[in-house]
């Protein structure tokens, strides 16, 4: 069930309240004590953020966020405190948000934070409830279309993070390719899937090869979002790395921390679902068409081997060294597939290669670009709007040198160093357009609590393409 978030007119006193406010707000009005306003003035001393009261009837929290004049620093404080509040209110059944310090923006990003937070993946326990808090309202000025718009993000990203949660045993492609049409169906998009012959037919060498070794068939699914009223002709392309289960293939990854969370490997895939929904169910004037090349990278008597020799989509050749390098080759056939689309910008996100992960973590995601400047920056300064922050690598020439094969066009696996930055350079010989890669294999999955990403599955990337295309088609 998804948090709802709804706009209140009035509320009474035996109501949990959460005030957002600055230090000199004025909170005499909503019901408190002397002896309460007493206690508050004392913590607001202290510049403790979260003052809590905790009344006969009610829970108050009273949040004042401390002083950061970096704007993104801010929001992002305001939203982490949002997960704190969640985690002290979340057995109880809903609660009131008020704005006394009559700020659109922040308020927003509190009840991100909050609703955000709001999710656990609990659908394979037995007998274990639901989550408690399940309405969230909101006292303020703002508009219920805003509102609106704010809980349609965030189940596009719990949708995303369930995905990304749900292990291989419950999502093959052809499941994940059935998500995809279901969430096309729910939200008025044009939903295909390409099945095995179709892609056969298609020469798509690359995902064909990667399924070789599985015994479930490789599906592409392409979701359509094309409204009348569409301020972009030219569409704008999401490609996600649908990889169900990566065990490496015949280059067979070691068990131990690193083939046991290998289930998030469609987190590409995870976000361009989450993301359609998320720009559909808000009627996003943008046409925008996602793209996921799906299978498991499994090993088997009939899977490729290191030193295979395979023909992609496009026709160019290339020598297979590594077959955990994989995600590469399925999503290069759908990156010369977009080409049919004369696409204005293509953006791909993939868990793509561990040494992303290593060089940042996972506090943002490792990017790279060519023909696209402008759109990447426009990028950057929305993932430091949304804290889904990019990290740009270097994206020289010279690193195509790593990909050079003996025997075919290129090889599938870099030298020693740079190995997101070559998994990248790869990429880059299938794209005609505009474009913008995204590895994500840091971000997508924690094993920790990250603040209001939770553990597990964190559904990063939705937010941030979302406001992008929002941005990008803006009257
Ligand atoms: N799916 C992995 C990358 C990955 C690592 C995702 C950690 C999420 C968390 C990818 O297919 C892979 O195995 N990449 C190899 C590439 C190498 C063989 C060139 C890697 O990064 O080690
Ligand atoms: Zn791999
Ligand atoms: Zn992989």
């Amino acid at each position: 069930m998804n948090t709802i978030i709804k706009k209140k007119k009035s509320f009474s006193n035996s109501e949990n309240l959460i005030i957002l406010c600055k230090k000199n707000s004025t909170i005499s009005h909503y019901g408190l004590l002397s002896t309460e306003l007493n206690f508050i003035q004392k913590k607001k001393k202290d510049n403790t953020e979260i003052i809590f009261i905790n009344q006969y009837n009610r829970l108050v929290f009273i949040v004042i966020a401390k002083k950061e004049n970096n704007q993104y620093k801010r929001i992002e404080n305001i939203r982490l405190l949002g997960d704190k509040v969640r985690e002290r209110i979340k057995n109880e059944k809903s609660c009131t948000i008020v704005d006394a310090q009559n700020n659109q923006k922040e308020l927003i990003a509190f009840t991100e934070g909050m609703a955000l937070s709001n999710y656990e993946f609990k659908k394979h326990k037995t007998n274990t409830p639901a989550l408690k808090l399940k309405t969230i309202y909101i006292h303020a000025d703002i508009s219920k279309k805003e509102i609106l718009e704010l809980q349609n993000i965030i189940a596009a990203v719990h949708l995303t993070r369930d995905l990304v949660n749900e292990p291989f045993s419950h999502l093959t492609a052809s499941d994940l390719a059935k998500s995809a049409k279901q969430v096309g169906k729910n939200n008025g998009l044009k939903t295909t899937v390409f099945n095995k012959k179709k892609i056969e037919s298609l020469k798509m060498g690359g995902l064909l090869a990667v399924n070789k070794g599985s015994i479930d068939e490789p599906t592409f699914t392409i979701m359509e979002w094309k409204p009348k009223n569409a301020i972009n002709k030219k569409p704008i392309i999401i490609i996600g790395k649908g990889i169900v289960y990566d065990t490496g293939g015949l280059s067979l990854k070691p068990t131990a921390n690193s083939m046991d969370i290998m289930k998030v490997d469609m987190g590409g895939a995870g976000v361009v679902i989450g993301t359609m929904q998320a720009i559909s169910s808000n009627n996003l004037n943008a046409y925008v068409i996602g793209l996921i090349p799906a299978t498991d990278n499994r090993p088997s008597g009939n899977a490729y081997a290191p030193g295979d020799v395979i023909t992609m989509h496009n026709k160019k050749t290339v020598e297979v060294l590594n077959t955990d390098a994989e995600g590469r080759l399925i999503l290069a056939d759908a990156l010369s597939f977009a080409d049919k689309y004369n696409p204005k910008l293509v953006i791909d996100l993939a868990t793509l290669t561990g040494a992303a992960a290593r060089a940042i973590g996972h506090y943002g995601i490792v990017s790279m670009h060519e023909n696209a400047m402008k759109e990447h920056n426009n990028l950057k300064k929305v993932g430091d709007v949304t804290h889904e922050r990019l990290a740009e690598m270097p994206f020289w020439d010279d690193y195509n040198e790593l990909i050079m094969s003996d025997i075919a066009d290129i090889k599938n696996l870099g030298g020693a160093v740079a190995g997101a930055i070559t998994a990248g350079k790869f990429l880059a010989h299938f794209i005609n357009y505009p474009w913008i890669h995204l590895d994500i294999a840091g971000p997508t999955f924690v094993k920790t609590k990250y603040g209001y990403r939770g553990k597990g599955a964190t559904g990063i990337g939705v937010r941030l393409l979302y406001h992008f295309l929002k941005k990008e088609t803006a009257k």
